[in-house]
């Protein structure tokens, strides 16, 4: 059994960096096989983790819609598609990499969902651990791209907006009966001057669920703006001890095997 880390939040909390920051995480302390899934359709956790996936579910669908004639003889046309989507994972040593893409044709972005959705289900037993950067907002949720997940992180910003947006997040994630085990709340880019107490206080009513904190980091930004990636950041960047910690604290080292992190 794989542990699925699914990570959702309004656009621009900071998702993408706080999932590869986690895929790091896993690769440095060696916990065991992963795939990381942008399931974003504006997608760029390649770029953010290092790597340069060549292909991506939707120009895949788009390249077979427009060769139909190309599908082998005695394939089906889902099975094809299954078929180039598994081939084109994009590996390097101990992490893979599948993107979602953006599909061009129309309806194509629903079907792109469905073929993403049946390979998670297909492929995910395959590794030890599972991190999908979803797209910004709820729509994801309402398609179940995501249908179970071991731990569900939540990425706000620091502000009472913020956390009010996260927690109808997780409202309707409770609504539509996924399968989640644990959420966990991040709210990322907390500065020295952020009323820490305030923003917990918005948790009063879910004080049950995990809240954790990743401070506003220049370093995070110095590489965005060059282009370089998470998994170069130096162990001094504080945000990336922060989502470490949190990993340690929430994450299984092995699933079926006690936390010992
Ligand atoms: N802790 C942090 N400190 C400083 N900058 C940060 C931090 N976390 C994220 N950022 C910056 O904030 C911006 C948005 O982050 P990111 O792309 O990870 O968000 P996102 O939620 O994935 O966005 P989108 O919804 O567009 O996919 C980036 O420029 C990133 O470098
Ligand atoms: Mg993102």
């Amino acid at each position: 059994m794989s542990c699925t880390i699914a990570i959702a939040g309004k656009g621009g909390t900071g998702k993408t960096t706080i999932s590869s920051l986690m895929v790091r995480f896993l690769r440095e302390k060696n916990k065991g096989s992963v795939l990381a899934i942008d399931a974003d359709p504006n997608s760029n956790l390649g770029d953010v983790l290092g790597i340069s996936a060549s292909e991506n579910i939707g120009a895949i669908i788009d390249e077979i819609a427009k060769n139909i004639d190309k599908i082998p003889a005695g394939m089906t046309k889902n099975r094809y598609i299954e078929y180039r989507v598994q081939s084109a994972i994009e590996e390097s040593i101990g992490l893979d990499l599948l993107s979602m893409g953006r599909p061009e044709g129309p309806g194509c972005y629903c079907y792109a969902n469905n073929v993403l959705r049946g390979i998670i289900q297909k492929i995910s037993g395959d590794y030890d651990f599972v991190v999908i950067d979803n797209e910004a907002g709820l729509e994801h949720l309402s398609r179940r791209t995501t249908r179970r997940a071991d731990c569900m992180f939540i990425i706000s910003d620091a502000t009472g907006v913020g956390i009010n947006s996260a927690k109808r997040i997780y409202s309707l994630i409770k609504e539509l009966n996924i399968d989640i085990k644990k959420y966990v709340f991040i709210i990322n880019r907390v500065t020295e001057s952020t009323d820490k107490n305030d923003l917990i206080k918005h948790f009063s009513d879910i004080s049950n669920e995990g809240i954790e904190l990743v401070p506003h980091d220049t370093q995070i930004l110095e590489y965005a703006t060059n282009n370089r990636a998470i998994m170069d950041l130096s162990n001094e960047s504080e945000a990336l001890k922060s989502t470490f910690n949190i990993m340690k604290k929430h994450i299984p080292s092995r699933v079926g095997l006690p936390n010992t992190f």
